[in-house]
């Protein structure tokens, strides 16, 4: 009989953090295919402020899979994220996500608005895959599943690092790879299905009432700023920064010049909603 799924039971788990830091807390979610580790340039770069928690997502690092009993969704990720935050007795937090980390934040302001105090929403987008972008997925998964995490990273090549970074700071490069590359294939699996499940969130964002960062690398190819700038014009007063010379890993590939953006933003927003 083949083994069963080595799966926790249907009620989300708290995943790992780095806990740092104390004052208003701030929850970091990384894309796919990375981990926690993915945020620790940022947080070194941006000073103190408040609490931070850099989080991994279900299925990444060290955190547990995706409950059994339902198909994998982002949606039990954003679950998993309100799961961390009653662990660890946190009513608010702002919400920073990157990609798949944005649709987490997204499908966290969907199911459990109260508990998000602000977003800053990283080269990701709102939309859901087109019939095409499904079919790629489905094909990745066959990719994951026979060669393993690191072909599904050099699958994501080029596309998911600046132009400028890939010619100019190759040891950034080759540090993504490595973080990439040693993802479980199960986790990879997973959320490869939820990303390609999820559903169009566009008519959410003209409904946010947290003070919202949208940041794109001017450079990223995948979730382009395009996108992002008609991402940002559809959430009342959200603040577009487009940072030159990087590409859809913005905070990873040049955490100096994304550090100053992400802390300003965090240290500007002190738990009052737009209009109060
Ligand atoms: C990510 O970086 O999280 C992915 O590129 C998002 C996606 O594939 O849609």
């Amino acid at each position: 009989m083949p083994a069963a799924p080595d799966r926790p039971p249907a009620r989300p788990l708290p995943l790992p953090a780095d806990d740092r830091g104390s004052g208003p807390a701030a929850v970091f979610l990384h894309g796919y295919l990375l981990d926690r580790s993915f945020w620790t340039p940022l947080l070194e770069a941006m000073g103190p402020v408040g609490r931070t928690l850099a989080l991994d997502l279900p299925g990444f690092g060290a955190a547990p899979p995706l409950p059994a009993g339902a198909p994998p969704s982002l949606e039990a990720m954003a679950d998993a994220v309100v799961a961390t935050l009653d662990a660890r007795g946190i009513e608010r937090a702002a919400v920073v996500g990157l990609s798949m980390g944005g649709y987490v934040a997204l499908a966290l302001w969907a199911r459990h608005p109260s508990r998000v105090r602000a977003l800053a929403l990283c080269d990701t987008r709102a939309t859901a895959d087109s019939p095409a972008v499904r079919a790629r997925r489905d094909a990745m998964v066959q990719v994951a599943r026979a060669e393993g995490a690191q072909a599904a990273a050099m699958a994501m090549m080029p596309g998911i690092i600046g132009a400028t970074t890939q010619a100019t700071r190759p040891a950034v490069t080759a540090g993504a790879l490595a973080l990439m590359g040693r993802q479980p294939v199960a986790g990879i699996v997973d959320a490869l299905a939820a990303m390609r499940d999820r559903p169009d969130r566009t008519a959410l964002l003209a409904g946010i009432t947290v003070p919202t960062l949208c940041l794109v690398g001017a450079e990223d190819a995948l979730t382009t700023p395009e996108e992002m700038r008609a991402m940002a014009g559809a959430i009342p007063g959200a603040v577009l920064v487009e940072v030159p010379g990087v590409g859809h890993l913005a905070p990873w590939e040049d955490a100096a010049s994304v550090a100053p953006v992400v802390a300003g933003f965090l240290r500007g927003v002190g738990g009052a909603e737009v209009g109060d």
